[in-house]
């Protein structure tokens, strides 16, 4: 069966407008700005407000995507939308973007790999293409993170934050000879014998509660180096190119200090890795794509550009994606 290549055919994100600072937080914890800024980077977060869900941020996203792509929602025929904080238990909120856009067409679901989720939704999408088991999908990686904190723990509650990014991907015949071009490699890790030192204490058939998350944080730290950089040698490597051949790298965005650390262990010069943790502080599943259509919105990410992204989160998952922008 011949292999489809996946072109990344549009991108977009959403931020909700209330914006929570590091001084706000201070005021409810017993933390500092200098202390977030020195140890994680973060200035900022924007918070969604009351009676606003993911599948709200999602679809803003999901609406500039395809906007950017040029397509209407009735061209989809495939939603995959990562999230770890979903307004129900179920439905997915896969299904009910599928509603809210109208896209009649296919199939719509939810992957659940939190803050490697957008990675994982995109190596769903983009196997289900290369197959011809879909034409155009919308991949979405949208959070209400604040919804699962515990906002008296101030070694988790000033982490986080919410947001969505979205990516329209379409099914392209490469034709012979010609450059390989969108998705040129997926790689997918988890281990999950880490469950302890990030996780969520509750859910429907254990506690029957939504619960908080739960981070050991220097034990992940420590995790979130070593195995990101052992994604991106693989990934780069499975794809024949080096990574000096990469022109930017969009990772997820937990700490500014893992930035930093994954970009001297492998040489990368800083001026590559996009970095907006500052300002959006860590979304899971949403920082990858917010992060990119930031770097594609000011432009710096350019079409033809060589871009790898990566992540770690819970589970533990982590994994990267290499696409020719
Ligand atoms: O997205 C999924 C993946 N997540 C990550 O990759 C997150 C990885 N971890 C991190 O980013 C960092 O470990 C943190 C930012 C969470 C913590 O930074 P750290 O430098 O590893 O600090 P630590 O946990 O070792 O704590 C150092 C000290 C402790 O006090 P003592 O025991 O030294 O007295 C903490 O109680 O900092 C204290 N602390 C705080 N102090 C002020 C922890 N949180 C805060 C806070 N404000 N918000």
């Amino acid at each position: 069966m011949t292999e489809l290549s996946t072109r990344i055919a549009g991108i977009g994100s959403y931020l909700p407008e209330r914006i929570l600072t590091n001084d706000e937080i201070s005021a409810m914890v017993d933390t500092s700005d200098s202390w977030i800024r020195e140890r994680t980077g973060i200035r900022q977060r924007h918070i969604a407000g009351e009676g606003i869900t993911t599948c709200d941020l999602a679809e803003r996203a999901a609406r500039r995507a395809l906007e950017d792509a040029g397509l209407e929602a009735d061209d989809l025929d495939l939603i995959v939308v990562a999230t770890t904080t979903p307004d129900f238990t179920f439905p997915s909120v896969g299904t009910m973007l599928q509603a809210r856009l109208g896209a009649m067409k296919g199939a719509a679901f939810d992957v659940q790999a939190v803050c490697t989720g957008f990675v994982y939704a995109l190596a769903m999408a983009d196997n289900m293409l290369a197959r011809g088991q879909a034409k155009t999908a919308l991949v979405v990686g949208a959070e209400t993170m604040s919804r699962i904190l515990d906002w008296t723990d101030r070694s988790t509650c000033v982490l986080f934050g919410d947001g969505a990014g979205a990516m329209v991907l379409q099914a392209a015949d490469t034709g012979e000879g010609a450059e390989r071009s969108g998705i040129l490699g997926t790689y997918l890790r988890s281990d999950g014998r880490f469950k302890d030192l990030l996780h969520v204490d509750g859910g429907p058939s254990s506690t029957g509660t939504v619960g908080h998350l739960r981070m050991v944080g220097n034990q992940v730290f420590r995790h979130a180096i070593t195995n990101i950089s052992e994604s991106m040698t693989t990934i780069a490597k499975r794809s024949g190119v080096s990574i000096e051949d990469i022109d930017w790298f969009v990772p997820h965005q937990a700490n500014q200090r893992i930035l930093e650390g994954v970009a001297r262990k492998l040489s990368i010069p800083t001026e590559k890795v996009i970095s907006t943790v500052a300002d959006h502080g860590n979304t899971s599943a949403a920082s990858v794509p917010l992060a990119f259509d930031r770097a594609v919105q000011d432009g710096r990410i350019k079409r033809g550009d060589l871009v790898l992204m990566e992540a770690l989160g819970g589970g533990f998952t982590w994994g990267a994606a290499l696409a020719r922008f």
